[in-house]
């Protein structure tokens, strides 16, 4: 109903009070059709955000000498996994003996595919769970996986056109998806790829899949000589080969690798500005003598008491129990884990506190980067996939 202001003095109180009335009539005559159980937006955000997705492996190939190529298929009524910006990932759940693990993957297919119904995670053996996945995970086995997540994507308004993709051994994945990306059409910009592994034998993929005009690809091996590639590191000599004029520089890797490509680059003066990075999991933390301390959950009724030691984070702790704990990235920057303590004292390592002001203040931690400093008792979310 439309109510412009009047000039004329008191004409507005009288329209006002003829209100109720016109609205009397108005709903009268409404028809008492029911509204849509559904609106089309609503089922395309529920399509793009469905939480969580049951997932069944498909297949399974070796990569590398300590990595496996995983498929899954999609259990999703549409056949389909969510729409995903090339270089996101996505978690993956299950129960592994006593404990409930999840941890993050980046994807290695590209988005089309994932509208095909099939996506693929390269998995290197580093722990617990990709130790589970390798050695006993198998074909028809269903995972819950968590919706696709993270910006380690090309963002046309922040990086430059040209994308200089710096890897290192399993941080080949998130650029696997976004060469697949450029190929397909759904992104739209130059990559150099240096990719660094000791060996041709560690190599995750064949360069020789991703001939395009668009794509150019650089392997540096630093423990095998052979024709065709570079030797050594990714040092300095090889970054100004390609970071000149409009680039911005993505990483993936290990910490060491970004510490070591960090520094060439500022030996380059390459502007800090342009430099992404993707960020790891956050590990233990060097204790010297752990300490276990008694660690009481809150989840909405149910209370729980768990065995939490200071040198793990609490979401390692509370996967350790068998307790779902709901999580994303894994390095405090989602904010997905966010959970509140009652009681106790924890700390944070500074490097991946991304908690807001207000967190701060009024005690609210982001579990998966806070270890605990004594007895705790804390309001975790469900997990409710
Ligand atoms: S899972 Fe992302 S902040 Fe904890």
């Amino acid at each position: 109903m439309a109510f412009r202001k009047s000039n004329v003095p008191g004409e507005d109180i009288r329209r006002a009070m003829e209100m109720p009335e016109k609205r009397r009539q108005l709903i009268a005559q409404t028809p008492a059709d029911p509204l849509p159980e559904t609106y089309a937006v609503n089922e395309l955000a529920k399509s793009l955000h469905p939480g969580f997705v049951k997932a069944e492996l498909v297949s399974r190939e070796p990569a590398g000498t300590d990595s496996c190529r995983f498929t899954f298929r999609s259990l999703r009524g549409d056949g389909r996994f969510p729409y995903f910006r090339a270089g996101q990932f996505i978690t993956l759940s299950t129960r592994v003996r006593e404990s409930f693990i999840t941890r993050p993957y980046s994807i290695a297919s590209s988005p089309e595919e994932a509208l095909e119904g099939h996506l693929e995670v390269i998995i290197q053996r580093k722990g617990i769970f990709s130790s589970y996945l390798i050695d006993e995970a198998k074909t028809g086995d269903v995972l819950i996986m968590g919706e696709p997540s993270g910006d380690f994507c090309h963002d046309d308004l922040r990086d430059c056109d040209h994308i200089l993709a710096v890897a290192g051994g399993s941080g080949i994945t998130p650029f696997l998806s976004m060469m697949k990306a450029i190929r397909e059409g759904s992104e739209n910009f130059r990559l150099t790829l240096l990719y660094g592994v000791r060996t041709r034998k560690q190599m995750l993929f064949n360069p020789e899949e991703f001939r395009d005009d668009r794509i150019r690809i650089e392997v540096v091996l630093s423990e095998e000589e052979a024709e065709g590639y570079r030797h050594g590191f990714i040092s300095s000599e090889i970054l100004k080969e390609y970071a000149g004029g409009d680039t911005s520089v993505f990483l993936c890797g290990p910490d060491v690798m970004y510490h070591f490509v960090r520094g060439e680059l500022e030996r380059i003066g390459f502007p800090q500005e342009r430099i992404r990075q993707e960020r790891n999991s956050v590990g233990d933390r060097a204790v010297g003598e752990d300490e276990i301390y008694r660690l009481t959950v809150r989840i909405r009724d149910d209370v729980k008491t768990v065995d939490a030691r200071s040198s793990e984070t609490v979401v390692t702790a509370l996967e350790r129990a068998g307790i779902p704990a709901v999580v994303r990235c894994r390095n405090g920057v989602c904010g997905f884990c966010h959970s509140r303590v009652v009681r106790g004292s924890y700390y944070v390592a500074p490097e991946n506190d991304f908690r807001r002001a207000a967190d701060r203040k009024f005690n609210y931690i982001h579990p998966c980067s806070t270890y605990p400093l004594s007895d705790l008792e804390i309001e975790i979310p469900v997990f409710d996939a």
